[in-house]
């Protein structure tokens, strides 16, 4: 099993690998051309339109307004895109990376419109006590973040101080690794002869038999979302029968383009969305 701090110094390494300036990279999207460096969106997932559709996902379920958590915030490309996107919003950021704030802070500074309303700060997701007051927020999102702690036991406590910094009623938005949606697209992937997906090493993928009725504790369950089921059904199992795998990811490959424009359809990717609403009487 991995420890949290060797994942917390994988984390700090990518954030290294990310600082603006370093590299330059010209991704064509269907709808601009646009460049990434790896201080830029793919820092910490490499595919730039399930990024894209991560973004979108989580837009369409957000307030348009409210103090938003963004947990595990990594280079603060997620919560900037947020703030971009929902004028009315306001966000902290949190990521124990100290690398990684730094590099959230950076990019927030060169954003017009949106420095003064975001703030980022270095600290644990299992230890937010200290920093925050119970219901300070109306929002909190984490997007793959909780799936990069190193056990169940230390999920499990991430999720309740993060339940204890919502307001009651407030919404978590919680993206996160699903080991069932995922078992549905290497099951895909099974039947047409390709290798399950198995998750790196510092992934911990929930399984929802047991997190479904840990969540209940705190939160009503609104809705379990899988978003990329399409795409990733065209460009994780489709793609990969048509070209070599030893061939190098090529994310301009049309096929990508093609994935991206269809609506979703089934329930398989690597994450869900889980929209859930804090409870009102359970006190933490
Ligand atoms: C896959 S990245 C996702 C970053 C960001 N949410 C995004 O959308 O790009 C996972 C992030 O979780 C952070 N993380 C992992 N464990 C954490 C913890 N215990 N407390 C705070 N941040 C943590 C890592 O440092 C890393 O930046």
């Amino acid at each position: 099993m991995a420890t949290r701090n060797q994942i917390k110094e994988y984390w700090n390494k990518q954030a290294r690998l990310q600082r603006p300036g370093i590299k330059k990279i010209r991704i064509v999207n269907e709808k601009h051309d646009y460049f990434i460096g790896f201080s830029g969106q793919g820092g910490t997932l490499k595919d730039p339109r399930l990024r894209d559709i991560e973004i979108e996902t989580l837009i369409e379920h957000l307030p348009r307004k409210g103090r938003l958590l963004d947990a595990g915030c990594g280079n603060g490309y997620t919560t900037t895109e947020l703030l971009r996107k929902i004028p009315k919003l306001n966000a902290v950021g949190v990521d124990y990376a100290d690398e990684m704030i730094r590099g959230a802070s950076k990019r927030v500074a060169r954003l017009k419109g949106i420095s003064g309303r975001a703030q980022f700060m270095t600290g644990d997701m299992t230890d937010l006590g200290s920093m925050f007051d119970c219901g300070e927020f109306d929002i909190i999102v984490t997007v793959r973040s909780l799936m990069n702690l190193e056990s169940w036991q230390a999920q499990k406590k991430a999720i309740s101080q993060l339940a204890r910094a919502l307001r009651q009623g407030g919404l978590f938005l919680m993206m996160e690794g699903s080991l069932q949606a995922r078992g549905c697209l290497n099951k895909l992937r099974s039947a047409i002869g390709l290798p399950p997906f198995l998750g790196v090493w510092h992934n911990l993928y929930l399984d929802e038999k047991k997190l479904l009725p840990f969540l209940s504790r705190y939160f009503v369950i609104e809705e379990v979302i899988s978003y990329s089921s399409t795409y990733l059904f065209l460009t994780r199992c489709v793609l990969h029968t048509l070209r070599s795998p030893k061939k190098r990811w090529n994310y301009s490959h049309p096929m990508f383009r093609l994935a991206r424009q269809l609506p979703n359809e089934g329930q398989c990717g690597f994450h869900r969305l889980f929209r859930l609403r804090r409870k009102k009487t359970k006190k933490i």
